[in-house]
């Protein structure tokens, strides 16, 4: 890592030189350290967020067919504590509850997310519709709409139908495209006429590195060097069509707007004075935001990807690139499908240029990239482990979405930030130190001129957290998992977005502590609050075991007998063995 003085004059340079294609962000008066008092543009949108598979639940309630989350949840080993998103948040049974919290919050809108298996459980249309999805959803607009929610719904938040993964392959193969097209357009029919706001994808890029390249998503495959780029490219037709279907068949009648949610990382060169590693932090975000905005805004990958993995490529002895091509045809249909820009972030890399083999063995979307990526270790990481809190990051990755796309209309669809595993701690200080500082950039980047129309604060809820099961808690709301209700607790930072909500931004340096210090004092009440329902509970389960002869049995075997018997069995083999050793001696 570099000493702080390098980095902080690295800051000034890379202003200049980093990103040369920004035309009006003046890059060399970027202070990280002034926080900006003022106001967000009249109207802004203020939200919260979730998806289906994380807060649902009810995974195999009234018709719902498999989804690769479910299958893959299931499969010992593949999730912290095998934790599955089969109960999570009961979301599907707690609609007035959540919109409840909402209206507490007074969020502008709410984003969630279809589940398409429990619309189509097995993906494809004309097999079945299920009426009782469809009944769920219909009651969850109408709940939102009744309360001034507008809701911004997502059709794809990674719950691909199981059957689809198994009979095509899932996105490895382009029928999706057309299975896919058919279940948006279910939704713009029943639903369009509420929906003002779709996104075709959430973060395709972890669908596809994650899904397919690394394997720790469902459908957990390992395809690596090619199975990113494949599913990658599927997506992205699959978005184009989705949207073309609006365009022709609905936008007249519905007047709604169709884009994606894209994430990225912003990606800051280490040494600002050196060209490579200028151009490898670029090559970072393009490889990430780029790869899917450039084909969308501009009809064809971003050339440094078609150059990078092209290259390697033909190093590799093959005949064709590992980054699929689109025909001229194609690059038409795909560039300009984005009436608007979701754009999801929660933190920064430093990156530096690394050469990496390209031997076809080790071939990999992450070796392609020719980098490596650091991280400064004095920012903030309370939560997830990749989760620095960097709040500049979030300005320059506006201002470069504002410079490369032509400032383009954008709606933040996520960011915020997770606590650890056991902390059932609801005053989440450091919580509201990232959204004050991660909005307040935000603010910054809107005064800049970039177009950012609304900002969904992930998430509403604490709720299954993919690979990382229920470790990792991201909720304005704390849920407690072990209750079999699933109670929701306000933490600190609900009275904290909520003050910045109604104030539409940051008055006076005063007003905002005021908030801040209020907000800490109300939350060590509900924190009692919880720390009694706790107690209430685990006495619950005790009497349960006590009352409940099998069960306790189970139990008893599992978590007393056998890591007793374990423990007892090492220690007397460590015994045996010291023994044995000194008869040798
Ligand atoms: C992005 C994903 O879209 C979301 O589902 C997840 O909860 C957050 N990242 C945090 O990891």
């Amino acid at each position: 890592m570099l000493p702080r003085c390098a980095i902080s004059v690295c800051h000034v340079f890379v202003l200049v030189l980093c990103l040369s294609s920004a035309e009006d962000f003046d890059w060399t008066k970027n202070d990280h350290g002034s926080f900006y008092y003022g106001t967000f543009p009249a109207g802004f949108s203020w939200g919260a967020g979730s998806s289906a598979y994380q807060t649902e639940g009810a995974w195999d309630k009234d018709g719902k067919g498999l989804s690769i989350w479910d299958v893959f949840s299931h499969k010992k080993g593949k999730i912290q504590q095998n934790d599955t998103g089969d109960l999570s948040c009961e979301g599907y049974h707690k609609i007035k509850d959540d919109v409840g919290l909402m209206k507490e919050l007074k969020l502008n809108h709410y984003r969630f997310s279809i589940s398409w298996p429990r619309l189509i459980p097995t993906g494809i249309k004309s097999d079945h519709i299920n009426e009782k999805g469809i009944q769920y959803y219909n009651e969850l607009i109408d709940h939102l709409l009744e309360n001034k929610i507008t809701p911004i719904v997502t059709l794809y938040h990674w719950d691909l139908p199981q059957f689809l993964q198994e009979r095509y392959g899932g996105w490895q193969n382009i029928s999706m495209v057309n299975h896919f097209n058919e279940f948006a357009n279910l939704c713009f029919e029943r639903f369009g006429n509420r929906i003002k706001y779709w996104m075709t994808f959430n973060n395709p890029w972890s669908v596809a590195v994650e899904g397919y390249e690394t394997g720790e998503h469902a459908p957990g495959l390992r395809l690596r060097g090619t199975g990113a780029y494949k599913a990658a490219h599927h997506i992205i037709k699959a978005h184009a069509k989705v949207w073309h279907t609006y365009d022709t068949q609905w936008r007249a009648k519905q007047k709604g707007l169709v884009g994606i949610s894209l994430s990225g990382d912003w990606g800051e060169p280490v040494d600002i004075t050196n060209q490579k590693d200028i151009e490898a932090a670029e090559r970072y975000v393009q490889f990430y935001l780029g790869w899917f905005a450039t084909p969308i805004f501009h009809g064809d990958y971003p050339q440094v990807m078609k150059d990078f993995i092209g290259r390697k490529s033909v190093q590799q002895g093959l005949g064709t690139s590992r980054l699929p091509s689109f025909s001229p045809q194609e690059k038409s249909y795909i560039k300009g499908t984005c009436d608007f820009l979701g754009v999801g972030h929660f933190t920064t890399r430093y990156i530096t240029q690394k050469n990496h083999p390209s031997a076809r063995s080790s071939s990999s979307y992450f070796t392609d990239r020719d980098l490596a990526e650091l991280v400064d270790p004095r920012w903030p990481d309370p939560g997830s482990e990749w989760l620095y809190s960097v709040p500049w990051g979030f300005r320059r990755l506006l201002n470069f979405v504002k410079s490369q796309y032509g400032n383009p209309m954008i709606y933040v669809t996520e960011n915020g930030v997770s606590e650890k595993m056991l902390c059932t701690e609801l005053c989440d200080d450091w919580r509201i130190q990232y959204f004050k500082d991660y909005t307040n950039e935000m603010l910054k980047a809107i005064k800049d001129g970039v177009n950012v129309k609304g900002y969904t604060a992930w998430s509403l809820l604490d709720k299954f957290e993919w690979d990382e099961g229920y470790s990792e808690r991201f909720g304005l709301y704390y849920v407690d998992f072990k209750n079999k209700n699933k109670p929701r607790y306000p933490k600190a930072s609900v009275q904290f977005y909520k003050r910045i909500i109604s104030s539409n931004g940051f008055p006076n340096q005063r007003e905002v502590e005021n908030w801040r210090r209020k907000a800490v004092e109300t939350c060590s009440t509900s924190n009692q609050l919880l720390a009694a329902e706790e107690q209430r509970s685990t006495a619950a389960n005790i009497l349960r075991l006590i009352h409940d002869p099998l069960t306790s049995h189970m139990e008893m075997v599992t978590e007393i007998v056998v890591p007793t018997v374990c423990t007892l069995s090492i220690l007397l083999s460590a015994v045996f063995l010291m023994f044995l050793l000194r008869r040798r001696n």
